[in-house]
């Protein structure tokens, strides 16, 4: 009997013959330094020299609108010691997503809205979990990988078939968005990134895990909502979403929903 277009997705990430797109060793290696009490600085600089276009990316985000400073960032070090290590490993990863991740030939334009929603979804979850004093040691990159899952399906289908045999995205998407959410979590697994960052993933439309609310999961649901809502959506994505009860999870009143707006609004404004 044929599988259902979701369940052949999902058994082809789930396959250990998957080839997941790749993640450089120096995102992994940040973000386990970030987790150190002491961190060498030169080490850190090592690292993210090893590839030079993405050093190039990380400083043209430190020096950006969205990280302001009282003076400018002029060097990599510079933007360590002003920024710290944690933020530092945020902008790495949004320049790897950016550079490496979010690329499929024939698919541009949904890669590039899928990439500015993940982009603007990390910043605001960031913002919701400051409103809602959350604590999210890993809210940024929670926001930025959670539909990451639409980003690998889109990679498969490109890998499988080319140019005019490319499945049109209308009839293909249903089934990619039912598997989203399994297939962001199962590549955060073969990425090895920490379990908090796969739980967020796998149920970032409903924050529910075991009967209890995941609050960085509840965040990245208020965010991707917010992101949507100012014009940084992907598809029919939000009908899925449960936002008025992550946002009452976490204790997120209407007021101080309507100045993160405002706050958002100027963050998403800033994002290329
Ligand atoms: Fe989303
Ligand atoms: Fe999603």
């Amino acid at each position: 009997m044929p599988t259902d277009p979701t369940t052949h997705l999902l058994s082809a990430f789930e396959s250990p013959d998957y080839q997941p797109p790749l993640l450089p060793s120096v995102a992994t290696e940040l973000l386990e330094l970030s987790g150190w009490a002491e961190v060498d600085f030169e080490k850190v600089i090592a690292l993210l020299e090893k590839d030079p276009l993405l050093a190039g990316r990380v400083l043209q985000i430190a020096q950006s609108p969205l990280y302001p400073s009282k003076s400018k960032i002029l060097s990599l070090k510079h933007a360590v010691v002003r920024m710290g290590l944690r933020s530092l490993v945020d902008v790495f990863f949004e320049a790897t997503l950016k550079l490496k991740i979010f690329k499929a030939p024939g698919y541009e334009w949904p890669m590039a809205e899928l990439q500015r929603h993940s982009t603007a979804t990390a910043y605001v979850t960031r913002l919701v979990c400051r409103y809602a004093k959350v604590d999210g040691e890993h809210a940024f990159l929670c926001g930025l990988l959670h539909d990451v899952g639409i980003a690998a399906s889109l990679i498969t289908l490109a890998e499988k078939r080319k140019g005019p045999d490319l499945p049109d995205l209308g009839r293909v998407w249903p089934a990619i968005f039912a598997a989203h959410e399994k297939a962001s979590e199962i590549l955060a697994a073969r990425w090895k990134l920490p379990v908090e960052i796969q739980r967020v993933l796998g149920h970032h439309h409903d924050p529910s895990v075991d009967g209890q609310v995941d609050p960085v999961a509840a965040a990245v649901c208020v965010a991707e909502c917010v992101s949507s809502h100012l014009g940084a959506g992907i598809g029919n994505e939000t009908e899925a979403s449960t936002p008025v009860v992550a946002q009452s999870a976490i204790g997120l009143g209407d007021a101080e929903l309507r100045l993160l707006i405002v706050e958002a609004r100027d963050l998403i404004a800033q994002i290329g």
